[in-house]
């Protein structure tokens, strides 16, 4: 199982915080925002990880994280030219990924608990063979600033992109596992009405198949890419500290 950490975009919803810095580099709590992806997927046992980002803040991402050797993680590095979609960020990463299912975390994304448990659902899930995708969804107050699973009994029947009617008061977080196959899914998708190529199309084509399975977070969640997003991502990981970086392994 590979990782891929996607931090790039413009952060424009962050301005002017993020005019002469990259938004996954502000600290959330007492680390900078993107060490809490990475700290995730290496306690889920992932370790091999590419991170993209933009070519503006790929030297600080670099001089911030260096080989990944001080995380305990083994980091590749990925330049997304144009800000085109999180799903255009992800076809970077085919070579890296080579063949292996990938866990797919949005970097500002910060949450309490560990993913080990659902990445070992997931493994379940592709061993029965076949392809596979799985979602991890929160329950939130504001789902329609969020991907919004539609739920029909204990299936996902779709998810719609920031809603002005919620389906559900579920949130679908910024962590998606997929099998290889979704590098042949994002060759498919069309640039959504903003331009984009968005993930909630790759998780679509999973969910219309009956592929998608999903996992619901227990402890706080967050999407730091806004400032009350931001704000609250701090309040909320405030007391959070990885043992593994405080004692220096
Ligand atoms: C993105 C996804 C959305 C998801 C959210 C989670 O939105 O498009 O489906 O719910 O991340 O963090 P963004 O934060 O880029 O607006």
């Amino acid at each position: 199982m590979k990782g891929v950490v996607l931090a790039g975009g413009t952060g424009s919803r962050l301005f002017p915080l993020t005019k002469v810095t990259n938004k996954h580099l502000l600290p959330v709590g007492r680390y900078p925002m993107i060490y809490h992806p990475l700290m995730r997927l290496r306690r889920a046992g992932i370790t091999q990880i590419a991170v993209v980002t933009s070519p503006e803040h790929m030297g600080d991402v670099v001089n911030l994280l260096g080989s990944g050797r001080d995380l305990g993680v083994d980091l590749t590095f990925r330049v997304q030219d144009e800000p085109g979609g999180i799903a255009q960020a992800m076809a970077l990463c085919e070579n890296f990924v080579g063949g292996d299912p990938v866990v797919v975390f949005l970097g500002d994304n910060v949450l309490e608990e560990d993913i080990s448990r659902d990445v070992r659902a997931f493994e379940e899930q592709l061993s029965r063979g076949g392809s596979a995708a799985r979602v991890l969804l929160k329950e939130v107050h504001d789902p329609e600033r969020y991907g919004v699973p539609r739920i029909e009994g204990d299936r996902i029947a779709e998810v719609i992109e920031k809603p002005t009617n919620p389906p559900s008061n579920y949130s679908v977080t910024g962590i998606y596992m997929y099998d290889a196959a979704v590098f042949d899914v994002v060759r498919g998708l069309h640039p959504s009405r903003r331009g984009e190529y968005e993930v909630t199309d790759v998780t679509n084509w999973y969910a219309s198949r009956d592929l998608l399975s999903f996992g619901v977070l227990e402890g706080w969640w967050g999407d730091a890419g806004t400032l009350e997003g931001w704000h609250e991502a701090n309040t909320l990981a405030e007391h959070l500290a990885y043992d593994e970086l405080e004692s220096g392994a």
